[in-house]
């Protein structure tokens, strides 16, 4: 990996063995982009690739030279107001009502590593080898504005995260409208747009579409991430598939208000955007304050998506999640949640954990209900002390008594909410978001607690570091049920509200930055009323996240696969629910929802007491299952080998480092009759090493199952303990190969 700068020409070039990523100072100063792709040698001068032409009805930047518009030139962080008419990456409103802007490049710094992006989460090195960074320096003459602009190239991977900093070195206030993660000019636009989309128990499904002239966008404007759209887009050629071809994935560490935009103008030239949303976005510079946008990663594969994926994966999972729980196997937990809902007392509690140890499981997780008056969904979030009536140990004598079962014990809050029926509201109304004059929306019947303020992130840190620190408690759900509206902070000023939805994200970021370095052995779950903030964002500090509150295994194909694109197994929690299922009122035989659960975060949600005997055989087999091959599942290569967006039947696998090991899961949905014989061609595996396959005891050779394929008709595999499932509806099958 290397940055070069060529002084004569101006040219930096980042390259690493996979990409090389090109950028120019142009003629009138501003930044250029010329290249984002595979690897290309290096050379002093890459002018040839600044496309220059006379565009009728576009003024000139200069007088004599009418080749030289920005309509149609690639740049590193467009402007609107001058010649380019795209959308812009920065707009900022000047204390004359101006919003123009130039920011003329001055300098570069070239630095091993990678900065730390002060209260944001962002990926990070361990060793300076493993990246190298450049920030351009810019500058605004007539605002006094300096803007830097960071690019860290990874020594592995086509990685490249961005992110800028703005810095009002004038001596007036600012007011910054628009301050993009990201933005890359690409010269074409023979891409297809992939975005992952959904609502509330069916987030993250895959929708494809042809860009054309125009835009196509996916954002938030909801406060979080959110259920709706990721903040994750990916760009690739008409041909390129799971297994080979070229694909740009973009994605935004962030976990609030976000827009993931490709703009193609009528020159056939694209520019992708990523970042905090501009509408809405109101952010106040005084002299020398400064603001740094969220950090925006994107990696380039020529070798197909499942390459792509495995790229984030790798980074995600080692160099963007932290901590004690990084590179660790998650324990198997049972969450009484939609066991129970909030009908339990601790001896009930007991008795369900009881069973849960009895059938292997590692840790028992109480759900909602536990603190205040919260005997529904109307009030106490807010008051984090246990409830004496429905635990008159308190949180600490449950822990305790789950403890001594031999169990770890986890415990759920929702620290950035309360209820009008709480403790916390009627001490501090003027604590939760909303508009004066104007009435609130109560989604829930819950409030959203004004983040951007300290005071309430402190009151909150206290209550749940009490607990923490008294209790024995190993993990934390932290959820986040409804979405901010008539979003205002009674604490800021009227020309500061248009920040409150991003200090409100700062705030988040705070408490948990807080409680994981003082609680480092905790494993913290992020969960948002299910996947309404699975996003990288939180996977800074949460390892984990619930994937979706649809825990049917059916369902859940679509959501883990969707997931799968940007997100590591070990962030998906999935669990094994009771039928008919609870969302979609679905039956699935036992073995599919725990053949789905397995690819991700494993565990149970439900009473296992309630299990038939032969159920809960097969749970304590389950159970052991995942805990001999979870680092195989959690952390291995994953391939996406069939999809359930595509057709009625979904493959995909696990493959160990070594190759030595392998796990393919398959799933029928609906069940046929007189089916043909089929074939899954697998992928990763070593061609020479014959692999014996648990279930039937036959032996295969790597080659023969990557190019002839595993024959997954009936005739020739299956699990025989479960021959009347081969026939039915929402049947699956693990395929377990072992190098012999
Ligand atoms: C939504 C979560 O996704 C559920 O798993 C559960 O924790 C409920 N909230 C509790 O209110």
């Amino acid at each position: 990996m290397s940055i070069l700068f060529h002084d004569q020409t101006k040219t930096f070039h980042l390259f690493n063995e996979k990409i090389s990523y090109i950028m120019t100072v142009l003629p009138n100063h501003q930044m250029g982009q010329l290249y984002f792709g595979k690897k290309i040698r290096d050379r002093e001068d890459f002018s040839h690739l600044l496309e220059y032409c006379s565009r009728p009805m576009t003024s000139c930047v200069f007088e004599d030279d009418r080749t030289f518009s920005l309509e149609h030139v690639k740049q590193e962080y467009g402007v609107y107001g001058t010649t380019d008419y795209r959308r812009p990456a920065v707009e900022i409103l000047s204390s004359n009502g101006s919003r123009l802007s130039d920011f003329k490049y001055q300098d570069y710094k070239i630095t091993p590593g990678k900065p730390a992006l002060a209260g944001l989460p962002a990926t990070y090195t361990e060793a300076d080898s493993e990246a190298e960074t450049l920030t351009l320096i810019l500058k605004d003459s007539v605002t006094g504005m300096t803007l830097h602009l960071l690019y860290t190239i990874f020594a592995d991977g086509g990685i490249i995260a961005r992110s800028a900093q703005l810095i009002n070195n004038g001596s007036e206030s600012v007011h910054v409208t628009t301050a993009m993660s990201l933005c890359l000019d690409l010269p074409d636009h023979n891409y297809e747009w992939m975005q992952f989309s959904g609502a509330w128990a069916r987030e993250r499904h895959l929708i494809t579409r042809k860009l054309e002239h125009g835009i196509v966008a996916v954002d938030s404007r909801r406060g979080n991430s959110s259920h709706n759209h990721n903040p994750f887009v990916i760009l690739r050629r008409p041909d390129t598939n799971e297994f080979q071809g070229e694909a740009i994935g973009f994605s935004l560490i962030y976990s609030g208000n976000f827009l993931a935009q490709a703009e193609t103008d009528t020159h056939d030239t694209t520019r992708v955007l990523l970042g905090i949303h501009p509408m809405g976005f109101d952010w106040k510079l005084a002299p020398q304050e400064s603001f740094q946008t969220p950090e925006a990663v994107m990696v380039y594969t020529d070798s197909g998506l499942n390459s792509l994926s495995q790229t984030f994966h790798r980074l995600y999972q080692k160099r963007l999640a932290r901590g004690y729980w990084r590179d660790r196997e998650r324990p198997v937990l049972n969450n009484n949640w939609e066991a129970t809902y909030f009908n339990f007392t601790e001896d009930r509690l007991v008795e369900i954990a009881s069973k849960a140890k009895e059938c292997g499981v590692e840790l028992f997780v109480l759900d909602d209900g536990w603190f205040g008056e919260r005997n529904d969904d109307h009030a106490g979030l807010g008051d984090w002390i246990a409830n004496p009536k429905r635990l008159p140990n308190g949180i600490t004598g449950l822990a305790q008594r789950i403890e001594d079962l031999g169990l770890k014990f986890g415990l759920w809050f929702e620290p950035e909410m309360t209820n009008k029926n709480s403790d916390l509201y009627r001490n501090h109304p003027d604590w939760i978001l909303e508009t004066p004059g104007r009435s609130t929306s109560p989604g829930r019947s819950q409030h959203v607690l004004d983040f951007s303020r300290k005071e309430v992130v402190d009151c909150i840190y206290e209550m749940m570091a009490k607990i923490l620190s008294e209790a024995k408690v190993s993990y934390i759900k932290w959820d986040m049920n409804r979405s901010i509206t008539e979003c205002y902070s009674h604490a800021l000023p009227a020309d500061r509200q248009g920040e409150v939805f991003h200090r409100y994200i700062l705030g988040v970021y705070d408490l948990y930055e807080r409680l994981t370095s003082r609680f480092p052995h905790v494993l913290f779950e992020s969960c948002a009323s299910g996947g309404g903030r699975f996003d990288p964002g939180m996977l800074y500090y949460a390892p984990q996240a619930w994937a979706s509150d649809n825990s049917d295994a059916v369902s859940r194909l679509k959501i883990q696969y969707g997931s799968s694109y940007c997100y590591p197994l070990s962030s998906i929690g999935s669990h094994v629910s009771v039928v008919p299922n609870h969302q979609v009122y679905r039956t699935t035989p036992l073995h599919t929802r725990a053949n789905t659960a397995f690819f991700g975060a494993f565990g149970y949600e439900l009473d296992l007491n309630k299990l038939t005997p032969e159920e809960l055989v097969q749970v304590k087999q389950q159970v052991a299952f995942m805990k001999e091959y979870r680092r195989l599942l959690q952390f291995g290569t994953f391939y996406r080998i069939l999809s359930p967006f595509e057709g009625n039947v979904t493959c995909w696998m696990c493959v160990s480092d070594d190759k030595k090991q392998a796990i393919a899961g398959w799933y029928r949905v609906l069940n046929g009759a007189n089916l043909p014989f089929s074939r899954i061609r697998l992928q990763g595996l070593n061609p020479d090493f014959c692999y014996k396959e648990q279930a039937s005891g036959a032996s295969y050779y790597g080659d023969e199952l990557m190019n002839l394929g595993l024959i997954t008709t009936d005739g020739m595999s299956g699990q025989p303990e479960d021959i009347h499932a081969k026939y039915c509806d929402f049947d699956s099958r693990l395929y377990v190969l072992t190098a012999e």
